[in-house]
C-alpha cells in the first residue's frame, strides 16, 4: 500500500486541494461529504478550457510512484490492486507494479538500464485476475516477451531474464494479459523502460539535459471518471469495437497539468499510453503553433534533429522532442495541444445506412465527451523568468542504418472489418493459430493496407523493430506533413515498433528477423488500439529457427 505521504508527494494535485486552491471549488467545501466522495457533478477537468490547467505536472524522480529505478540487479515485481488519487481529493482504484531496490520502494517505476545489460525480474501476480508484463519495443526471446500465452493466474509467477540488446531509447512496459490488456493498462499497469547508450549520453551532455528536470518522460492518457471521481471503464459493444475514449486528459497521471519552464530547451519523451486515442500534437502560443524538434521515435534517436510544427502520435508510439521554451516571454503560456483532425471513423459496412457510415454513427455514440479528433489541451508550459539559454542542436544524433531490402520477400497484411470486429488478413486472434512463418535472419517487407472504409489502426510488432519505407494513399491531413520522402511523416523516421495506418493507406515497412535465440520464436503482431487488440485484432507469427 502506498503511504499517504507518498501519495501527496506524488500528486501535486492533492496538495492543491488540501491547500484550498481553486481545485476544490468543484467539490464543495473541504472535508464535507462532497469532497469525501459525494457526486462528481461537474466536468471541472474539461481539457478544452485553458483556464482549467492548474495542477502541477507530476515529474518522476527518486523512489515512490513512478520513481526512476536504475536497474542494478534482479528485481521482484508484484502486480497489486491499490488506490490512487488521480483527481484532487479523489481516490480511485488503480493497479500498480510494486518493487524495491536498495531498500527503496517503487510503484510503476520508470526502469532505466544500459544498452547491453542483463535484465532479470521475477513477476508475482497478486491480482485476482491473470496478468503478464510485455516489454514494448524490446528485442527479446519469445518466452521473455510477455506473449498473451504467457499470462499467469492469480498468485502465479513469471521469471524474466534477457539481455537488453536494443539501442538507447524510450521504451515502455505494460500488461499483456490475454483479453484483459485494455482494462488493466487503463487502470495503471504501464510505465517507461528507458535504455541508455553513448548516443543518449552525448545528447544529454551537449544540451545539458537532466532526467526529471529538463528531460521529462511524459505519458499522455485519456480517461473517464464516474460521479465519485473513480476511473470508469465500461465499453459497450460499440465502444469495444471502436476503442474506449476518455474525456479527462492526464499527463503523467496529472489532469490538466501545468509545468513551469525557463527560457531554455527541454526534452519531452512523449508516450501515447492511451487505449485508443490518437493525438495530433502541436505546441501552441496564443493562436499560433510554435515549432518543435523531433529527435527520436519508438526505437531511439533518429539521424538528425527535424523541426516540425505538428505530429500524430498513436497509442503505443513514442516521440522524443526538444522544445525551446525561450520561444515565449516570461509570463506567457504555451500549450501542448492535440489539434483537431478528421478521425476518419467512416468505415463500412455502409450498407443501407445511406451516406452515413456505421462507424460515424458509432463514434457519435461514445460515452466520452471528447470525440476522437476533437481539439483539446494536454499540458500547459508556463514560462517563468530565467537565464535565456539557446541550445546548439547537434547536427547528427545517431546513425540509422537502412535495412538492406534488395531481394526481400514481400508480405501482404490486410486490415479489414468483420462482424463488429477488426481483422488482420481476415483472421481474428486464436492463441493456437500461427498466421504465417518467417525465416530467421530474413528481411521482409510488409505492405500493411487499411481499407478506405475503416478507421486508423496503430499496428505494432513484438520482438523486432522496423523501418518505414513508404506511405501510399495517405489522407490529406497526413499527406500535408509528409516531408520526409516516400510519403513519410516525422513519426515514421528511425526505428519503429508501432505505425499508424490510416484508412485508404498502405504503409510499407522493412523488418529484419535476425536474432540469436535458439529454436522457433512465436510473437504477436497486433493493433495497439487496446480494445481492438483484446477484440482479436492480433495474429501470431513464427520466426523459424
Ligand atoms: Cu505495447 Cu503487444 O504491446
Ligand atoms: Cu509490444
Ligand atoms: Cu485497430
Amino acid at each position: 500500500m502506498l503511504q499517504r505521504r507518498q501519495l501527496f508527494q506524488f500528486a501535486g494535485v492533492a496538495t492543491v486541494a488540501a491547500a484550498g486552491g481553486a481545485a476544490w471549488m468543484y467539490y464543495g467545501l473541504p472535508r464535507s461529504g462532497a469532497l469525501a466522495g459525494g457526486p462528481f457533478r461537474h466536468y471541472p477537468f474539461d481539457p478544452v478550457a485553458a483556464e482549467n490547467f492548474q495542477q502541477k505536472l507530476f515529474i518522476p524522480v527518486g523512489s515512490g510512484p513512478f520513481g526512476v529505478l536504475d536497474v542494478a540487479g534482479p528485481l521482484k515485481i508484484r502486480t497489486t490492486a491499490a488506490s490512487f488519487p488521480l483527481l484532487p481529493g479523489r481516490e480511485s482504484p488503480f493497479l500498480l507494479y510494486q518493487t524495491e531496490q536498495a531498500g527503496k520502494a517503487y510503484q510503476n517505476p520508470i526502469l532505466r538500464i544500459e544498452s547491453g545489460a542483463r535484465f532479470t525480474a521475477s513477476l508475482n501476480n497478486a491480482l485476482q485476475e491473470s496478468t503478464i508484463i510485455h516489454w514494448h519495443g524490446l528485442h527479446t526471446p519469445a518466452a521473455m516477451d510477455g506473449h498473451p500465452a504467457s499470462t499467469i493466474g492469480p498468485g502465479g509467477r513469471y521469471e524474466y531474464d534477457f539481455k537488453v540488446s536494443n539501442r538507447g531509447g524510450t521504451y515502455w512496459y505494460h500488461t499483456h494479459a490475454h483479453e484483459l490488456t485494455a482494462e488493466q493498462a487503463y487502470h495503471g499497469l504501464a510505465s517507461f523502460f528507458l535504455v541508455d547508450d553513448d548516443d543518449q549520453r552525448r545528447l544529454s551532455k551537449s544540451l545539458d539535459l537532466q532526467l526529471g528536470v529538463t528531460d521529462l518522460p511524459l505519458v499522455i492518457q485519456d480517461k473517464q471518471f464516474d460521479a465519485q471521481g473513480k476511473l470508469l471503464y465500461k465499453p459497450d459493444a460499440h465502444e469495444a469495437m471502436m476503442g474506449w475514449l476518455g474525456d479527462i486528459v492526464l499527463a503523467n497521471l496529472t489532469p490538466n497539468a501545468v509545468q513551469a519552464v525557463t527560457p531554455r530547451t527541454y526534452r519531452l519523451r512523449l508516450l501515447n499510453g492511451s487505449n485508443a486515442r490518437i493525438y495530433r500534437l502541436a505546441f501552441v502560443k496564443g493562436k499560433t503553433t510554435v515549432d518543435f524538434t523531433v529527435i527520436g521515435t519508438d526505437g531511439g534517436l533518429i539521424e538528425r534533429p527535424e523541426t516540425v510544427s505538428e505530429a500524430f502520435l498513436a497509442p503505443g508510439e513514442r516521440l522524443d522532442v526538444l522544445f525551446d521554451a525561450g520561444q515565449a516571454q516570461p509570463g506567457e503560456d504555451i500549450f501542448l495541444r492535440s489539434l483537431a483532425f478528421d478521425a476518419m471513423e467512416n468505415e463500412g459496412p455502409a450498407g443501407n445506412m445511406g451516406g452515413m457510415g456505421m462507424g460515424r454513427m458509432m463514434a457519435s455514440m461514445s460515452s466520452s465527451r471528447l470525440p476522437l479528433g476533437a481539439e483539446f489541451n494536454v499540458l500547459k508550459l508556463s514560462v517563468t523568468a530565467g537565464e535565456r539559454i539557446v541550445a546548439k542542436l547537434p547536427a547528427t544524433l545517431s546513425q540509422v542504418k537502412p535495412i538492406p531490402t534488395t531481394g526481400a520477400a514481400q508480405r501482404k497484411i490486410e486490415l479489414s472489418m468483420g462482424q463488429m470486429r477488426f481483422l488482420i488478413n481476415g483472421r481474428t486472434f486464436r492463441m493456437d493459430e500461427i498466421a504465417f512463418d518467417v525465416k530467421r535472419g530474413a528481411v521482409e517487407i510488409w505492405n500493411i493496407s487499411n481499407p478506405t472504409l475503416g478507421m486508423p489502426h496503430p499496428m505494432h510488432i513484438h520482438g523486432f523493430s522496423f523501418q518505414v519505407l513508404e506511405r501510399i494513399g495517405s489522407p490529406p491531413q497526413v499527406a500535408a506533413t509528409a516531408r520526409f520522402g516516400q510519403g513519410r511523416t516525422v513519426s515514421d523516421l528511425g526505428w519503429k515498433d508501432t505505425v499508424l495506418v490510416w484508412p485508404g493507406e498502405t504503409v510499407r515497412v522493412a523488418i529484419d528477423f535476425a536474432h540469436d535465440y535458439p529454436g522457433d520464436q512465436i510473437y504477436v503482431f497486433h493493433c495497439h488500439n487496446l480494445e481492438h487488440e483484446d477484440g482479436g485484432m492480433m495474429i501470431n507469427f513464427r520466426v523459424q529457427a
